[in-house]
């Protein structure tokens, strides 16, 4: 089959690869029709995770129609339209009857690499082929998916592929920063990140009945989107005095829940603060976490910060001071979707979540390359790209 591989930094291409076969007998094998970018996978473009070695498949959120069950699979026949979980979980040990199936102990199948990195397995994600479960992407015509019943949903019909893909991550992703950061009723919510995932987060947080949403970014285009899909309030971080701002939007105290939707992926390059420059030195080797620091910095005594964007590794002048003195909360994760999609693809039925606008550009699969490079670049207001392989 054709499959979109990493080849090296910067460098993709759209190689021949084995077919995916079943493995186990509650595996099944998804003919891909929609395969979306994400933030998530800007890093591991640019050569910045040692998890990843040429000809490996990139891609994670995906939709498709079953091509071929294991013996154990109940939920899912051949030439059903399902949408699968970016996450990886066996769903039956202790974490997934908890809803934490991201924290899964069965996901990663080759555990090494994460309990030398952080102590402990975690759940496995596709597209990452040599570290989170080893799983491949699904930037292919076909995808192996263990734990079929688990992992993957039937898609209602009146839902189109275009919405029902986001179900995969972005939409649980989002929910999750609003759902664990506690939005309520009468809440200010910030979210640094006007991407797929920040837009989703502040969907989730009006359906959860947040007063105000203000998402920050410096893409016009995004905000522009961001205010038209959401209907959020936006501020452009390099035009405006961001904790200041939101401070004024709040009563005076700061957001109650602040939500981080960038990740290590993309530092803003913007120059240190006051704070920062009185925190110490400014990230050298380790990951940046400038938005971080900046939500810890303007969220309201005993808040809450959520971190929904990636990071792998150490980060550094992290303000452990504000969030200490502040009582803040702080909460992250990689998203639990097996627990939320259910529910979001009957929102997305009533139409209560729409998600379709997000994927400004459709390719065909051969276009990998040159997908990546406008995503990546967030040329031509590029948001996500979506691609199918079909053509
Ligand atoms: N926790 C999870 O399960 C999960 C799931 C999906 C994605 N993610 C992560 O969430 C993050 C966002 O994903 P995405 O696909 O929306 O990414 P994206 O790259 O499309 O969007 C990130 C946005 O952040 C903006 N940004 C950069 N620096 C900023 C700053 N200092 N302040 C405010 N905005 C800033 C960028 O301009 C960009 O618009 C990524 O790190 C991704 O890996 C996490
Ligand atoms: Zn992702
Ligand atoms: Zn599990």
């Amino acid at each position: 089959m054709r499959a979109l591989c990493w080849e090296g930094a910067d460098s993709l291409a759209v190689r021949q690869v084995p077919d995916p076969e079943l493995r186990n007998a509650h595996d099944m094998i998804v003919r891909v029709r929609r395969s979306a970018t994400c933030g998530g996978d800007l890093p591991l473009l640019a050569g910045r995770s040692p998890f990843l070695a040429a000809g490996d498949v990139l891609g994670h959120e995906f939709l498709g129609e079953v091509a071929e069950v294991g013996p154990q699979v109940r939920r899912h026949r051949v030439g059903d339209r399902v949408v699968v979980c970016a996450t990886v979980a066996c769903g039956s040990c202790w974490y997934c009857r908890r809803g934490q199936h991201a924290c899964c102990d069965n996901g990663d199948p080759a555990p090494a690499a994460a309990e030398a990195a952080w102590g402990q397995p975690t759940g496995g994600c596709y597209g990452h082929p040599r570290g989170t479960g080893g799983f491949a992407g699904s930037h292919a015509e076909y995808v192996r998916v263990p734990y079929a019943d688990v992992g993957a949903f039937t898609v209602p019909e009146t839902v189109s592929d275009d919405r029902a893909v986001f179900a995969s991550e972005a939409a649980p992703a989002g929910w999750m920063g609003a759902e664990l950061g506690e939005v309520g009723p009468g809440d200010v919510v910030a979210i640094w990140g006007a991407g797929a995932v920040g837009q989703l987060t502040a969907q989730a947080a009006t359906l959860l009945g947040a007063d105000r949403v203000i998402v920050i970014d410096r893409h016009p285009e995004r905000l522009r989107m961001a205010e038209r899909h959401t209907g959020a309030e936006t501020l452009h971080y390099e035009q405006t005095d961001v904790t200041a701002e939101l401070r004024e939007r709040s009563g005076g105290r700061g957001p109650d829940v602040c939500v981080e939707a960038v990740g290590a992926a993309d530092g803003g390059g913007r120059p240190a603060s006051l704070a920062e420059r009185f925190a110490g030195r400014r990230a050298g080797r380790a990951e940046d976490s400038l938005a971080v620091r900046e939500a810890v910095h303007a969220c309201r005594k005993g808040g809450t910060v959520f971190v929904t964007g990636t990071f792998t590794g150490f980060v550094d002048a992290f303000p452990l001071g504000a969030v200490m003195n502040k009582g803040l909360t702080l909460r992250s994760g990689r998203q639990h979707g097996q627990r939320w999609i259910p529910m979001l693809l009957e929102r997305m039925a009533r139409d209560e979540l729409r998600t379709e606008h997000l994927a400004t550009h459709r390719l065909p699969l051969d276009q990998g390359p040159a997908g990546y490079a406008l995503f990546r670049d967030r040329a031509d207001g590029c948001v996500r790209v979506v691609f199918t392989p079909e053509g």
